[in-house]
């Protein structure tokens, strides 16, 4: 059985279709890129996935169980967590209240033990960590939305265009850390398909609301029609 399994996933806003009837696999432990221009659908289909917008029809199986009724309170108790697009800190709690709020779900006793290992991976947050999120770079407020949500120790993470903004120096810190994340099942969103197909098994390529192809991220990077409309 596939962890997530997504089919005909219908999502409009007031009428208009943004998701036009989808289907998506993520098998435990893949990488999977999702790319596609502006405005493709991208970020509407993991909000119908989160409950942050509700489908208009179609199923969101995880793990067998249907989750596309839940809100999104439901989600990290079961083990999803989202870094959403424009990182979605709160801009005047500090660092570490941003980290701690990712474990709200968790009852266990390791979660200052948890906060010590996002400081490891990404020490800079560690040193800023009494500021308000709110003042950090970009790419650190990247590392801290990423950090926040591998508080809630996932096993199955949303990343929704983490290298937005970015400069190639800090892409290339948050790739190495997401390709570090071992055994985690991860569907990536990006507009950068180059580095989205180099660091995913498989990826789906998404227009107008519809995925238009799907494969092995290696052919994919050597299909000419995604090298003419993606990689230019
Ligand atoms: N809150 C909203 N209300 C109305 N229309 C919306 C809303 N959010 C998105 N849309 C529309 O839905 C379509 C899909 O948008 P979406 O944000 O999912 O695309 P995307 O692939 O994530 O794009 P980007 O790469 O720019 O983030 C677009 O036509 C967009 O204008
Ligand atoms: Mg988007």
């Amino acid at each position: 059985m596939n962890l997530l399994e997504i089919s005909d996933l219908h999502v409009s806003y007031d009428g208009i279709k943004a998701v036009k009837g989808i289907d998506l696999s993520l098998a435990s432990g893949e990488i999977v890129a999702l790319i596609g221009a502006n405005g493709a659908g991208k970020t509407t289909t993991l909000k119908a996935i989160c409950g942050i917008v509700r489908a208009r029809s179609g199923k969101i199986l995880f793990e067998g169980e249907d989750i596309g009724v839940l809100p999104p309170h439901g989600l990290a108790s079961r083990g999803i967590a989202l870094v959403p697009e424009g990182r979605g800190l709160f801009g005047r709690s500090s660092v570490e209240e941003n980290l701690e709020m990712g474990a709200y779900s968790r009852s266990d006793t390791e979660i200052a033990h948890d906060l010590e290992k996002i400081y490891t991976l990404f020490p800079r947050l560690k040193e800023r960590r009494k500021q308000a999120a709110g003042t950090l770079s970009g790419g650190e407020q990247q590392m801290a939305s990423l950090g926040r949500a591998l508080m809630s120790r996932p096993r199955l993470l949303f990343l929704d265009e983490p290298s937005m903004g970015l400069a190639p120096i800090m892409v290339q810190k948050i790739f190495e850390t997401i390709r570090s994340l071992e055994g985690m099942t991860i569907l990536l969103v990006e507009q950068n398909a180059k580095i989205a197909l180099s660091m995913s098994q498989r990826g789906y390529v998404m227009e107008s609301g519809k995925i238009t192809l799907a494969g092995a991220s290696g052919a994919l990077l050597e299909n000419p029609l995604v090298r003419a409309a993606y990689l230019g």
